[in-house]
């Protein structure tokens, strides 16, 4: 299914231009951050990937036979539960697979010990922290072993703490060989996280390179302007 390949990606909703022309190509290795100021498209640019939004124009090929099902799980930036158990909700992304009922259990014991929530997993879901939840929903993403996971800025709404522990799970389903595709506006995580680095701005992708150059020596003049804080922010109220 690697690499993506995308290809003049638009979206222009009621004229207005949200993805002006978008390149880019994807690998199946590590942690692709998607880094931009507010606004600038990252949440629609990985919606499409996940084909939960439809472009204007443009095209999204995968190599091969496309994109086999069950591959693609992807994490918001406000985690969308289940009204039942920590447990259940794990479960949920199991049970089209197929799996006997003694095999889910398993899986799910083994998902909630790596995000530390195996003492939680009877409780309803609704009573976690902003913290667990993200954790819960990270846990319901790896438990399918997708080869592709796209995280919307999951710590967005996230404290420090929260922040660190969401990042280090990250770092462990990068390690179990998922592809990691995550959009942040968080410079400090782009670094501590990314193997590449994709920055977009206005729409547009300024600049597409791996980590340690990009920090160390951005090319785009908007990449620069971020880095230094002075890239204005476009104020935008989709919450
Ligand atoms: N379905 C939509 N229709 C119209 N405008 C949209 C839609 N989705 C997003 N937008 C607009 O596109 C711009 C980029 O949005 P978004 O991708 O959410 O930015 P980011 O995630 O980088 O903060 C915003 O101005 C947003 O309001
Ligand atoms: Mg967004």
């Amino acid at each position: 299914m690697f690499p993506i390949h995308i290809e003049q990606l638009r979206f222009t909703p009621n004229g207005r231009t949200v993805l002006a022309g978008v390149d880019l190509d994807l690998n199946g290795e590590g942690i692709s951050v998607i880094l931009g100021p507010n606004g600038s498209g990252k949440s629609v640019l990985i919606r499409m990937i996940a084909g939960l939004a439809r472009p204007d124009g443009g095209s999204i090929t995968w190599k091969g036979n496309g994109v086999p099902a069950g591959q693609i799980a992807i994490v918001f930036q406000h985690p969308m539960l289940l009204r039942s158990s920590v447990a259940d909700n794990v479960a949920l992304g199991l049970k089209p697979m197929g799996l006997t009922r003694n095999d889910i259990n398993i899986r799910v014991g083994e998902m909630l010990k790596r995000v530390g929530l195996t003492h939680r997993a009877e409780d309803s879901a609704r009573l976690l922290s902003g913290g667990e939840r993200q954790r819960l929903t990270l846990a319901r993403a790896w438990a399918v072993r997708p080869r592709l996971l796209l995280l919307d800025e999951p710590t967005a709404a996230l404290d420090p703490t929260a922040t660190e522990t969401v990042e280090q799970i990250v770092r462990e389903i990068r390690t179990d060989g998922t592809k990691i595709v995550m959009t942040t506006q968080n410079l400090g995580q782009a670094m501590r996280l990314s193997d590449d680095v994709v920055f977009i701005e206005a729409g547009c992708i300024r600049e597409h390179t791996i980590s340690a150059r990009f920090f160390s020596r951005p090319q785009s003049h908007e990449a620069r302007l971020f880095i230094k804080g002075e890239l204005p922010w476009r104020i935008s109220f989709d919450d």
